[in-house]
């Protein structure tokens, strides 16, 4: 082991995802098993730039496994966009003794550390997001638990989508991703999901599959969407109007974002930070860990960057596949 890291620094940056708080756990307890001492920086980079910087020890992570959100704090920073303001965060660690900092966030913030990085800091990247969206790894921790919570809420809709025979359109996270719509596509069993990835924004198709499916029986219809396509109000608006069918919208929001971590994401979170104070203890830097095929892997930060992520073909078609079955002449997307 290189002795060349005194001190680890972790920040979590981006949107928070249940979990974090187990990674940073893990961050520090692995960085005193190294013989390391451990300051955790406040508020993202936005706290590296402003000097919130504490000591960390074993006993300040104790009871947080089981947390939502992040002991640490978040935030989303444009200072650190700016050279000017990398140099100044690059000074802040360097003022507080930090030689290697553990980021646990998404690909905005891997770009963060690229750049800390390149002013002499080392950095690995953790990822943690609940969109499931970084490229280079098949898990991001906080994904599991927003799915489950999302299913959850689903579930619940659904109850009261039949007893009404109601349209639910329920609008999950994922900015530019559509894995939690459809994950909870194929748990919740929905009639519809309209992922980034595939929607080819055909509404008329949705309410001829509806018009088709009620006169068939069906009770409820449950479209779940992801947040950015289309207008989930003006869809439910012309779904009455066209189909007869009452249709209601919920936006699912932030509460996919809170909450307890399942052990899933417990599991990811721990052994992901751990092996970030691997690495920097190894005296590697500009790198992520990923958890790719199987194996906790890492990768370069420039590499993970430029890869590329696609939503699985076959997941998605059988999502389409359950909900037929009613002699459907609906055309395939
Ligand atoms: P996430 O990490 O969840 O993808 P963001 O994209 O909002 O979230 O990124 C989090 C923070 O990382 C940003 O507010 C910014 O401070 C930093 N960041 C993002 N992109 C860059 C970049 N290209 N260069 C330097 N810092 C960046
Ligand atoms: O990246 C996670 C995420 O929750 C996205 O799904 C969502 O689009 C975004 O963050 C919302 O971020 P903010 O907290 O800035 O509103």
């Amino acid at each position: 082991m290189s002795d060349e890291i005194r001190t680890i620094g972790v920040l979590t940056s981006g949107g928070d995802a249940p979990g974090m708080n187990a990674a940073i756990r893990a961050v520090v307890r692995q960085s005193i098993a190294h013989g390391k001492r451990v300051m955790g920086i406040r508020r993202g980079y936005k706290g590296m730039i402003e000097g919130e910087f504490v000591a960390m020890d074993a006993h300040s992570v104790s009871d947080i496994i089981q947390c939502g959100g992040t002991i640490l704090q978040t935030a989303r920073c444009k200072e650190f966009m700016t050279e000017e303001g990398q140099k100044k965060a690059a000074m802040m660690c360097r003022e507080n003794g930090v030689d290697g900092v553990v980021v646990i966030g998404g690909d905005g913030s891997y770009r963060g550390a690229q750049a800390l990085a390149n002013c002499g800091i080392k950095t690995i990247g953790v990822p943690g997001t609940i969109d499931l969206d970084i490229a280079c790894t098949d898990y991001t921790i906080g994904f599991d638990t927003a799915v489950n919570t999302a299913m959850q809420a689903i579930d619940r809709i659904r109850d009261t989508s039949s007893s009404h025979q109601r349209c639910s359109i329920i609008e999950v996270m994922g900015r530019h991703a559509g894995y939690i719509a459809l994950s909870c596509g194929l748990a919740n069993g929905a009639e519809q999901i309209m992922i980034p990835e595939k929607y080819d924004y055909d509404e008329d198709r949705i309410i001829r599959d509806i018009i088709y499916r009620r006169s068939m029986g069906k009770k409820h219809y449950i479209i779940i969407n992801t947040e950015g396509i289309g207008n989930t109000d003006k869809l439910a608006k012309r779904i009455e109007e066209e189909t007869g069918m009452e249709a209601r919208t919920t936006i699912l929001g932030y509460m996919q974002r809170g909450g307890s971590p399942t052990a899933r994401d417990r599991v990811y979170a721990t052994i992901m930070g751990a092996k970030a104070v691997d690495l920097l203890c190894e005296g590697k830097s500009n790198r992520v860990v990923a958890f790719k095929n199987g194996a906790y892997v890492d990768y370069d930060i420039d590499e993970a960057l430029a890869m590329q992520k696609t939503i699985s073909e076959y997941g998605y078609r059988v999502c389409r596949n359950m909900s037929k079955g009613y002699g459907d002449p609906i055309e395939e997307v």
